[in-house]
């Protein structure tokens, strides 16, 4: 006769983990729109917050099935993915992944996951900063002048922890990381002054200036990765920056 449970249970299981990874998605859309408060500049932040999530998830699935991972692994690394940043309003920067790995805990023990697949995955919440050395190290450095605080970031050990570090890296290497970037030096004061003071000083326009400081941060992250198709990923994102950076300046010379 036809055994009809093993095939039916499969299917349970699998529609019981979509279903609590839907409903994960949800809780960080929500958690961001309640922290707008109605604020438009804030309300524009959670579009973007919600494009970074939708990249790195893209990233993650493109880059698990690439490196050699169990599917346990690959399941926690694409929950991972979807709360690394929860707290990236409630939080200040240097401390989203602290903070991001405790509203995770709650929200996975509500949707009864088990306490290694929780602790896996606050870990490699806690673990994604970067990149370091480079932009995180010294967001941390000036928190710690500002407030006296110091801040040690846990680096990633596990091959989850590794996998979420580089898709989260890639999503800034990307060209729209850059423009990102580009865009934030442009409209920060402080960063601007700084793009100024290097223009003046090596002779070349303030666009220029802004682009070699974006296209470094890119290059520190790149040079921060810890698997091969990330490296690789990150390999061909810098060469169509580099010819995107020498056609836009250009045209804007011509
Ligand atoms: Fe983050
Ligand atoms: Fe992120």
């Amino acid at each position: 006769m036809f055994n009809f449970e093993y095939p039916l249970r499969e299917t349970k299981i699998e529609s019981e983990l979509e279903n609590k990874i839907n409903l994960l998605k949800d809780y960080v859309k929500e958690v961001y729109l309640k922290s707008t408060e109605g604020d438009p500049k804030k309300e524009m932040q959670v579009e973007e917050f919600n494009r970074h999530n939708e990249d790195i998830l893209n990233f993650v699935e493109e880059l698990t099935e690439k490196e050699e991972m169990s599917p346990e692994d690959k399941e926690t690394v694409k929950l991972a993915a979807i709360l690394h940043d929860v707290a990236k309003f409630n939080a200040p920067l240097v401390k989203h992944g602290f903070e991001g790995a405790k509203m995770a805990e709650t929200k996975l023990k509500e949707l009864n996951f088990n306490e290694e697949k929780v602790q896996q995955v606050k870990n490699a919440i806690e673990r994604h900063m970067g990149p370091i050395p480079g932009f995180m190290a010294n967001e941390a450095k000036k928190w710690e002048e500002k407030t006296g605080e110091k801040i040690e970031f846990p680096r990633p050990k596990s091959t989850v922890d590794k996998l979420l570090y580089d898709a989260d890296m890639l999503s800034l290497i990307s060209l729209r990381g850059i423009q990102k970037i580009l865009t934030i030096r442009e409209n920060t004061d402080v960063f601007q002054e700084e793009d100024e003071k290097t223009a003046a000083k090596e002779g070349i326009t303030v666009e220029e200036a802004r682009w070699r400081s974006a296209l470094k941060s890119a290059y520190e992250a790149a040079d921060s990765l810890f698997t091969e198709s990330a490296k690789r990923k990150a390999y061909q994102f810098l060469i169509e920056a580099e010819e995107f950076a020498k056609k836009s300046l250009n045209k804007k010379v011509a």
